[in-house]
């Protein structure tokens, strides 16, 4: 008899539950604003409730299910609340949750084309898709990856391939024949970008980060100039990453002037565009990429700002073979004879992971279900609330921007008269944050920008309309005024 249970549950339970579970997302999904926004629980409050060893016997899904409310519920930070404004948010979206459903029933590995063709070839058709509505050009050929860290990891990874220094085979350590390498980015950069130098040996020393202009932009006279010395000091520069949309401020780097330095240079030039990217689609914004043509990859991420479940990290090289000489190790187990003609990708020789999920299904749903008029009207419609939060912000003299607004982020800080003490604002503002985010309405976050604590508000959930803007504004005006009020120097 085959087994027909699926891990204790017949075709008809699995029906019924499925169908309760589904009711409780859309009832969650239209009511996430009823949860409070920044769970309460404090630290080993979820685990206390957990056994400590798992259940010997099976146990009712009823009970998994209620446990699931009483204790895991608590214990979520609602990144699906519409008051979320910290780091940047996110939004999973109906279809992409539909798309993420199926890709988790049929559980495919798409490692390898045969082991299931639609998820390569979806991956394939998704990711150009893609590619034609942020406007690259179509030598950019793409691969998902789980998150933008993996995704500049590669890229790094190709970067040092194309060096042709036999780094793939006889490895950094050691080697007399070899200087040391050299990667550029600002001192905006991500973390994820040092990470990539930490991960493939060239130590945070080999990962040189370049100031910024007063609007937190890399310095291409600095990248220039600090090139031109590392060569002199024995340095070998092989790569340099620009950002569009920092994390901190969302900054762009001027990658026209930073293309020019890498042809010059013979530097691999790789775009962070994780968050501000995919801005690109909308047609008024497509300038965010000017430049970024040049570039040998480009990263994206559809699980930040295209409304994708986590994770989905679109990742572009105009140089995939050297990608694949990076990466490609193909033991006979898994070698086929359309991968060996060359007829088909095999995804599994694009990056470090073997076995990888059919992302691109949830990504097709989406761009499927909004249309990419659906698409870049929310995108917009989350840059203007931005834009209008920050002339609330500049028209209140308590208040003070610190940085631009390219995109759906503002940074700013309380700043009221008779304090001028950074370690008083900071304290300030810090317990301001703390005060919005007890009320459970919103969700802000913090930064720091040329030694100043400073409040960001990130615009991203699909569900975020103005009045939840409104909210957290009249909430930081209210809440600053009482701090103020109950400082002892008042
Ligand atoms: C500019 C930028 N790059 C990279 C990342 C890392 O993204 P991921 O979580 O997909 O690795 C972030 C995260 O916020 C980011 O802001």
């Amino acid at each position: 008899m085959p087994d027909r249970t699926f891990g204790g549950l017949d075709p008809e339970q699995f029906r019924q539950y499925g169908k309760q579970v589904i009711d409780w997302i859309a009832d969650y999904l239209a009511n996430a604003e009823r949860y409070p926004v920044l769970s309460p629980v404090k630290p080993g409050e979820v685990r206390r409730q957990l056994p400590a060893e798992p259940p010997s016997a099976p146990e009712a899904m009823d009970a998994i299910l209620s446990d699931f409310d009483r204790v895991m519920m608590p214990g979520i930070t609602h990144w699906n609340h519409p008051g979320f404004f910290a780091y940047f948010a996110i939004s999973g979206s109906a279809p992409g949750i539909l798309g993420e459903l199926l890709s988790a029933a049929l559980n495919v590995n798409g490692m390898l084309w045969r082991t299931s063709p639609a998820a390569t070839e979806c991956e394939e058709v998704v990711m150009d898709w893609l590619r034609q509505m942020l406007g690259l050009p179509p030598e950019f050929e793409g691969v998902i990856t789980d998150t933008a860290s993996v995704s500049t990891l590669i890229a790094v990874a190709a970067a040092r391939e194309a060096l042709n220094r036999r780094v793939r085979e006889d490895g950094l350590a050691g080697r007399s024949d070899l200087p040391r390498l050299r990667m550029y980015c600002s001192e905006q950069a991500h973390s994820s970008v040092e990470k990539a130098g930490v991960v493939l040996g060239l130590g945070q020393a080999g990962v040189c980060k370049i100031p910024v202009d007063a609007e937190f932009r890399m310095r291409p006279d600095l990248l220039a100039a600090a090139i031109d010395e590392d060569r002199r000091a024995g340095w070998l520069p092989f790569c340099v990453v620009a950002t569009v949309g920092t994390t901190s401020t969302t900054s762009i780097d001027p990658a026209p002037a930073i293309a020019d330095i890498c042809s010059r240079e013979r530097l691999w030039l790789h775009v962070d565009g994780a968050y501000g990217g995919i801005a690109a689609i909308v047609p008024e914004m497509r300038q965010v990429l000017d430049g970024c043509e040049r570039a040998d990859s480009i990263v994206v991420n559809p699980h930040k700002w295209l409304f994708t479940p986590i994770d989905c990290s679109a990742f572009y090289t105009r140089h995939v073979d050297t990608l694949k000489r990076a990466f490609s190790l193909v033991p006979e187990y898994l070698r086929t004879a359309e991968g060996d003609v060359g007829v088909v990708k095999n995804y599994m020789d694009y990056g470090v992971q073997l076995g990888r999920r059919f992302r691109a299904l949830k990504l097709w749903f989406v761009i499927r279900s909004y249309g990419v008029e659906g698409l870049v009207s929310h995108i917009r419609e989350h840059c203007r609330l931005a834009r209008e939060f920050a002339v609330w912000v500049d028209d209140d003299p308590a208040f003070e921007r610190l940085a631009p607004v390219p995109f759906s982020t503002v940074c700013f800080r309380y700043r009221p008269d008779g304090i001028g003490d950074e370690s008083e604002l900071e304290r300030l503002n810090a317990d301001l944050i703390d005060a919005v985010n007890a009320t459970g309405e919103a969700f802000l976050s913090h930064t720091q920008l040329s030694g100043k604590y400073t409040i960001r508000l990130a615009i991203g959930h699909i569900g975020t309309q103005e009045k939840h803007v409104a909210r957290a504004w009249q909430l930081l005006r209210d809440l600053s005024a009482n701090l103020r009020e109950s400082m002892p120097a008042f």
